[in-house]
C-alpha cells in the first residue's frame, strides 16, 4: 500500500509537471499568462502558475481528475486544497465518517467563486447571473464543470457538518 501510494505520488508529479510546461504553452499563446495571485506566499520568480499536486484527493476522488472545474483550477495552480481546505482528518479517515473542511450549501457557491474572479471582469452572459434574474442557473456550478457526485456512500449537511441518514437521497446533487 505505502509503495503504491509512493509511486503513484511519483506519477501524479511527473503528470503534474507535463501540465505545468503544457499550461505555461497555452498561457504564451493566449498571451494571458499571469502572475498566480491566489497564494499568500511571496511571488515565486517565473510569473506563472505551477500546477497544483491533487494526488492524495485522487486516492478516492479520481472521477475529479478530468472534471472541467477542477482540472482547469488545477493548471492554474489552485488546488482542491484551496477550495475545499487540507482535509486531513477527512481523507485519513478510513471509515469516511469526518467530512472536508469546507462544503458549499448553495448559497456559498457564487461568494466563493467571486473572491478571485471580479463580477466587473465576467463576460456579459454572467450578467443575468450576478443580477439573480436567471431562474435557470443560478450558481456558477451550473454552467462551469460537473463538479458533481452522482453516486454516494456518504452524505453530510453541509452547514452542520453532520453526517445524515443514507436515505437522505439528492443532497448534494445538482438542484
Ligand atoms: C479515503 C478516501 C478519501 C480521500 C483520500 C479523500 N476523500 Fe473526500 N470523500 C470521501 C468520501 C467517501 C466522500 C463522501 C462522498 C462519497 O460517498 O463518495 C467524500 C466527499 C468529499 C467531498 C464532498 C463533501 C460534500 O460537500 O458533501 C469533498 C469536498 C471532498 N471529499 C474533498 C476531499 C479533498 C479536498 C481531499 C484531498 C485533500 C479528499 N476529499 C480526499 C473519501 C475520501
Ligand atoms: C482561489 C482563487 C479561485 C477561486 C476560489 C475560483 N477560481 Fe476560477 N480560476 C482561478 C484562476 C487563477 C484561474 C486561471 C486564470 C484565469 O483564467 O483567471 C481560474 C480560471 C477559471 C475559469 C476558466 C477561465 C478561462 O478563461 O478559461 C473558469 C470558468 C473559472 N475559473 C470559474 C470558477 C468558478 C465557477 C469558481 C467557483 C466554483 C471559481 N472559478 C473559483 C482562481 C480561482
Ligand atoms: C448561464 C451559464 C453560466 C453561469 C451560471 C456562469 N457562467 Fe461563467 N461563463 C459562461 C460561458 C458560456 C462563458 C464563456 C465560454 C467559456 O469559456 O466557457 C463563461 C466564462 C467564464 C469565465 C472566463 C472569463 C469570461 O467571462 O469569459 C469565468 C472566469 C467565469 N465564467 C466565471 C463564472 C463565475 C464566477 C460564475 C458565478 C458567478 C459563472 N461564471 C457563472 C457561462 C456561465
Ligand atoms: C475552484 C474551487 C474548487 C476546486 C478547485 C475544487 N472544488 Fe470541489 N467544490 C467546489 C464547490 C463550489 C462545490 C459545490 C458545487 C455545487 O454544489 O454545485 C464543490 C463540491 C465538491 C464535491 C461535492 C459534490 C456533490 O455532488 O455534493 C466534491 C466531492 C468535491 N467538490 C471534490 C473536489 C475535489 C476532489 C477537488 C480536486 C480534484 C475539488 N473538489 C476541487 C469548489 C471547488
Amino acid at each position: 500500500m505505502k509503495s503504491s501510494i509512493k509511486n503513484c505520488f511519483g506519477l501524479a508529479l511527473a503528470i503534474a509537471m507535463v501540465a505545468t510546461v503544457a499550461a505555461q504553452e497555452a498561457a504564451t499563446e493566449k498571451g494571458t499568462a499571469s502572475p498566480a495571485k491566489v497564494t499568500s506566499e511571496p511571488a515565486k520568480s517565473p510569473p506563472v502558475a505551477v500546477a497544483a499536486d491533487n494526488s492524495q484527493c485522487f486516492v478516492c476522488h479520481i472521477n475529479f481528475e478530468e472534471e472541467e472545474l477542477a482540472a482547469t483550477h488545477r493548471k492554474a495552480g489552485v488546488g482542491c486544497v484551496k477550495c475545499h481546505g487540507p482535509s486531513r482528518a477527512h481523507k485519513e479517515d478510513e471509515s469516511n465518517m469526518t467530512p472536508p473542511d469546507i462544503m458549499y450549501a448553495k448559497e456559498k457557491i457564487n461568494p466563493a467563486c467571486l473572491k478571485c474572479h471580479q463580477p466587473a471582469k465576467l463576460g456579459d452572459i454572467h450578467e443575468s447571473v450576478l443580477a439573480g434574474t436567471d431562474p435557470k442557473n443560478k450558481y456558477c456550478t451550473d454552467c462551469h464543470g460537473e463538479h458533481h457526485l452522482n453516486h454516494r456512500t456518504r452524505i453530510w449537511d453541509k452547514n452542520t457538518r453532520k453526517l445524515l441518514p443514507r436515505t437522505a437521497k439528492g443532497q448534494g446533487t445538482k438542484g
